[in-house]
């Protein structure tokens, strides 16, 4: 936003610089400050704003140049006939002192260099992809993927000539070096990625993923970008940029945003990548509006007090519930910090036991948390799983996750009701599945709720 205006410059050119804020405090001695600390204040001087301690909403849609050389000046920027780009403010399409703040602040939780906000997760997606695809190009990902990306790459970009392969979440490395050598006979757009993949939890090794990267495309003169749906551990379990990506992706309706009221998307990641997916964004008017931005704001300031919160609860809930003699498994990635022989893994079959072995080896190399989302298979069918979840009092019945109330959801008869049957058994999305996103109520109470749940099956 604004600053103390440049006078030297000012003097020398005639043209008053755009205003920005002062610069943040974000060191105190020889100490870095936490997050958690800067969510209060990072990005906004309240001298710029009457004083007021949080930031206006401003609904503007245009901005006033001071005089017509900083308006030249401003577009010279953009169009690049100036280095150094824009600074300031000029249109609500491209952005406002509302999403700048807050881009500035989801930046923090994973150090990534720049920042951008959506309007949805799944326009940050859609804009991620057009930013970085021509056509005949493949995009090489993880799958599942969350049931709309999978659309957008297949059923959308694929109309405009672009290909895709995968492999599964939980794939080795020779797995992944065998699809990206296939891949690169052509260009590689992008190598995307999910994990925990929704909704089978299946953890992909990013570490694994960009060694691969960057050993077959080691002679290559363009190496493709590395993104990552970081919505379901991020960005306080999970923080994939230390592991190897180049951008992270998110849908900030659930965690970040995390009261079940707003929608939006972002994305974080090194500023040469964030700079040609704000090209994008600037051209089709992805970003978020002023109103959400500010909520956003207002979220993140006790983003990691919810999170840790519902992380706690998670874990109480799933011990819980593993012991009860009418649940079969409960699918919860905390367990695999007990490593594989933690649960069930007497009765696999080596093939299980392998994945499950390497999944919590990639747990413990990438993950410092499982989260509060989880899957409970219940003794019985699609009737027993429907008794328990009408008879719960304090969980809600909604699709979504990552808000401060419990919800509880059918994969089977609900968001994967489309899902041909045969794909539906692959990704263990049977009758008896119940989809729990655990909140910040108390942890007792919420047993309590399972309890008298799991009475009435
Ligand atoms: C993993 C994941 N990615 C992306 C999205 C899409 O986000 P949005 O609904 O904010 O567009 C979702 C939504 O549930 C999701 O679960």
């Amino acid at each position: 936003m604004t600053d103390t205006p440049d006078e030297t410059e000012a003097d020398m050119t005639g043209v008053e610089p755009r205003r920005t804020p002062k610069p943040a405090v974000d060191r105190i001695g020889g100490r870095k400050l936490r997050p958690s600390t800067l969510m209060m204040g990072h990005g906004f001087d309240p001298a710029l704003s009457e004083g007021s301690l949080k930031p206006p909403i401003f609904l503007t849609s245009t901005f006033v140049f001071p005089d017509a050389a900083s308006g030249k000046r401003h577009f010279e920027g953009v169009t690049g006939k100036r280095p150094g780009g824009a600074e300031g403010l000029v249109y609500s399409r491209f952005n406002g002192p509302n999403q700048e703040i807050l881009e500035d602040r989801l930046g923090i939780w994973e150090e990534a260099e720049d920042a951008l906000a959506f309007s949805s997760g799944m326009s940050a997606i859609a804009t991620l992809f057009l930013s970085m695809v021509r056509p005949g190009d493949t995009i090489v990902h993880s799958g599942p993927l969350y049931a709309a990306t999978e659309t957008l790459i297949a059923r959308v970009l694929g109309k405009f000539g672009i290909h895709w392969l995968d492999f599964p979440a939980g794939a080795t490395r020779e797995e992944i070096d065998a699809v990206l050598q296939k891949a690169s006979s052509g260009r590689v757009a992008l190598i995307y990625l999910e994990s925990p993949a929704n909704p089978t939890n299946a953890l992909v090794d990013v570490e694994a993923v960009a060694a691969s990267r960057d050993a077959i495309f080691a002679g290559a003169a363009e190496k493709p970008p590395i993104a990552i749906d970081n919505t379901f551990l991020g960005p306080l379990w999970h923080q994939p940029l230390k592991h190897g990506a180049d951008l992270v992706v998110y849908s900030l309706t659930k965690y970040a945003g995390g009261h079940s009221d707003l929608v939006a998307g972002g994305v974080l990641g090194s500023k040469a990548h964030i700079d040609v997916i704000r090209s994008m964004r600037n051209t089709i008017g992805t970003i978020c509006d002023p109103n959400t931005a500010w909520m956003l704001l207002r979220s993140l300031e006790t983003l990691e007090l919810r999170m840790s919160r519902a992380g706690e609860n998670a874990a109480k809930v799933c011990a819980y519930l593993r012991d009860h003699d009418k649940v079969e498994h409960v699918g919860y990635l905390g367990f695999l910090a007990e490593g594989p022989d933690g649960d069930d893994a007497e009765e696999d079959a080596p093939a299980t036991h392998a994945n499950a072995r390497r999944q919590a080896d990639i747990y413990r190399r990438h993950c410092s948390g499982g989260g509060s989302t989880f899957s409970l298979y219940l003794k019985g069918g699609e009737a027993e799983a429907f008794r328990f979840l009408d008879a719960l009092r304090i969980a809600k019945l909604a699709v979504s996750l990552g808000g401060t109330e419990t919800l509880a959801s059918h994969p089977a008869g609900m968001t994967h009701l489309s899902v041909p049957d045969a794909r539906r058994q692959a990704l263990g999305i049977t009758d008896n599945l119940v989809r729990i996103s655990i909140g910040v109520e108390d942890a007792d109470d919420l047993i309590a709720d399972m309890e008298q749940a799991l009475a009435a099956v």
